[in-house]
């Protein structure tokens, strides 16, 4: 029998391991509503994301389609689901759309969400707001009780390990708000704070007088840990999948409440890991400028997981700063099926959702060779990486990049430079092309002398260091192809071709090699 998909710690990091293999999840979510349908999944979307080569999709589970009368389950979307990626021949994280989804509770089944029993937290002017209350115990019960009828059913069901993770809710927290003012939760903030925030913090007294102005994202964090730490630990007992939770993070400190109160961000995780110790990770989900930023600081704290990463026209060039950079577990772009449709039909899809952005043509296929390009080079490119032999870099922010070795430097690029105005020196441009991906990529150091550069739209130069004794040459260029069977060897890039590297809106895969004399 195929053992349960498990996270195993190779030489300080920790791996997916599935079928006893490590598995990168090279991927893309659905959007919210796909998996709804199982005739539209199989008409419409798998088709479209079929040449994408992805190994895994992320795809919800919805707490009103599985328990629609109370008490009474239904897994036909659940069953179908784990038929189609089978055929597909791809694995499935199954995210569980419970009680809170982007900090509303609209996945409730319709029988809870008319018995007010189930109680709503409330802002600060008393109203509630459409999220049950982390305080409502009954409702977590109920949660946990239809979640572990799902892990039931895969442990009986999915023998094959088709599921290879579990996200637990979706970016819980509360919008809008510092923190919730239903009675129980006023009841609670005017006590004492609980004994492990106490030895966690070294503080005691009410949460005020502990945690100051901090002290309402304190408490609903301690809240949101503790139910969904509760949901989790019972998920864990039935059937122990790995589980993780996504965050909505936007990299810059906000307000409690401008940012969703409560959820797994980097500064409060470690009442998260206190609280709910069955998760095994915190995933940043990426739509802000800062994602180098924000990848940082996940990855500091838990392997880096990337469950989603807006689907823009840069996200090729992401997708290679992330995998190469960091040990990075999932790579997986929301909204999946619009890289990869026809662009009215992505663009009407992406329309119905705020945050998705308007597809641009082609995206798709460039990351789709970017995963192929991930899957030939990995071990390559973990061992560089632990070795220190690796330098990822990324546009966003930054008006280019320069890394030091040995005897050169290598320096990166993003768009027209300044020796383009300076007579005598013939111009480095960006990238023209209005819709390419922002620049991207990483420079791996093969030997002393070779160096293998892969990424999109930017200029790379490699010089002397200044003053050095023994000024570097270049040996040879070369372009490379990604193909079925490996990387091909393309032209060799002289004369003209030799004084900048310049890498376009396609994939770009050049070597070059170095010599000094004395
Ligand atoms: C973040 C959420 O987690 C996703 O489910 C989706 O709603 C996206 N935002 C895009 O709108």
């Amino acid at each position: 029998m195929k053992k349960i998909p498990y996270l195993e710690n190779v030489n300080g990091n920790q791996i997916l391991m599935v079928d006893d293999a490590p598995f990168q999840i090279l991927g893309g979510e659905f959007y919210n509503s796909s998996a709804s349908d199982l005739k539209y999944m199989k008409e419409k979307i798998w088709p479209s994301v079929r040449p994408l080569g992805a190994n895994c999709f992320l795809a919800p589970v919805y707490w009103e389609c599985l328990e629609p009368k109370q008490g009474v389950y239904d897994f036909s979307l659940v069953e179908g689901m784990l038929r189609q990626a089978r055929e597909e021949g791809v694995r499935l994280v199954f995210l569980w759309f419970g009680l809170w989804k982007n900090g509303k509770s609209s996945y409730i089944p319709s029988w809870m969400k008319k018995n007010s029993s189930y109680f709503y937290m409330k802002g600060a002017d008393g109203k509630f707001v459409e999220s049950v209350s982390p305080f409502c115990e009954k409702a977590v019960e109920l949660d946990t009780k239809a979640v572990c009828h799902l892990m039931e059913y895969l442990k009986e069901h999915d023998k094959e390990r088709t599921v290879v993770m579990l996200q637990v809710e979706n970016e819980v927290g509360f919008w809008g708000q510092p923190r919730d003012f239903s009675n129980r939760a006023n009841e609670l903030y005017k006590g004492l704070i609980p004994e492990e925030m106490q030895r966690l913090y070294q503080k005691n007294g009410t949460w005020e007088e502990a945690f100051g102005l901090i002290a309402c994202e304190y408490f609903m964090t301690w809240a949101f840990a503790s139910a969904v730490g509760k949901i989790a630990a019972s998920m864990k007992e039935i059937y122990p999948l790995p589980l993780f939770m996504n965050a909505m993070v936007v990299g810059v400190p906000l307000m409690a409440g401008k940012q969703p109160s409560g959820g797994p961000l980097p500064h409060v995780l470690e009442i998260w890991k206190t609280y709910a110790p069955a998760i095994d990770l915190y995933a940043p989900d990426l739509y802000s400028p800062f994602y180098k930023e924000i990848c940082a600081d996940y990855a500091k704290k838990n392997p880096l997981f990337i469950p989603e990463i807006a689907a823009d026209k840069d996200v090729p060039s992401k997708a290679l700063y992330c995998l190469s950079k960091y040990h990075t577990l999932c790579f997986s772009p929301f909204g999946i099926e619009s890289l990869m449709m026809n662009i009215s039909e992505a663009d009407l899809l992406a329309q119905t959702n705020s945050s998705s952005c308007a597809p641009v043509f082609g995206t798709g296929e460039k990351l789709a060779q970017v995963y192929h390009l991930i899957k030939i080079l990995n071990p390559e490119i973990a061992k560089a990486r632990e070795e220190g032999r690796l330098w990822a870099f990324s546009q966003q922010n930054s008006m280019g990049d320069e890394f030091y070795m040995d005897n050169c430097t290598i320096s990166v690029s993003y768009g027209p430079c300044l020796s383009e105005e300076i007579p005598g020196f013939p111009p480095r441009m960006g990238c023209r092309e209005e819709n390419a991906p922002m620049g991207g990529g990483f420079i791996l150091r093969r030997t002393k002398e070779e160096f293998l550069i892969c990424g999109f739209s930017c200029n790379i130069e490699i010089q002397s260091v200044f003053g050095h004794e023994e000024p570097v040459f270049i040996l040879e260029k070369r372009e490379w192809y990604c193909t079925e069977n490996g990387l091909e060897k393309g032209r060799i890039l002289n004369g003209d071709e030799r004084n900048y590297m310049i890498l376009s809106s396609s994939l770009g895969i050049q070597s070059v090699s170095v010599y000094s004399r004395e």
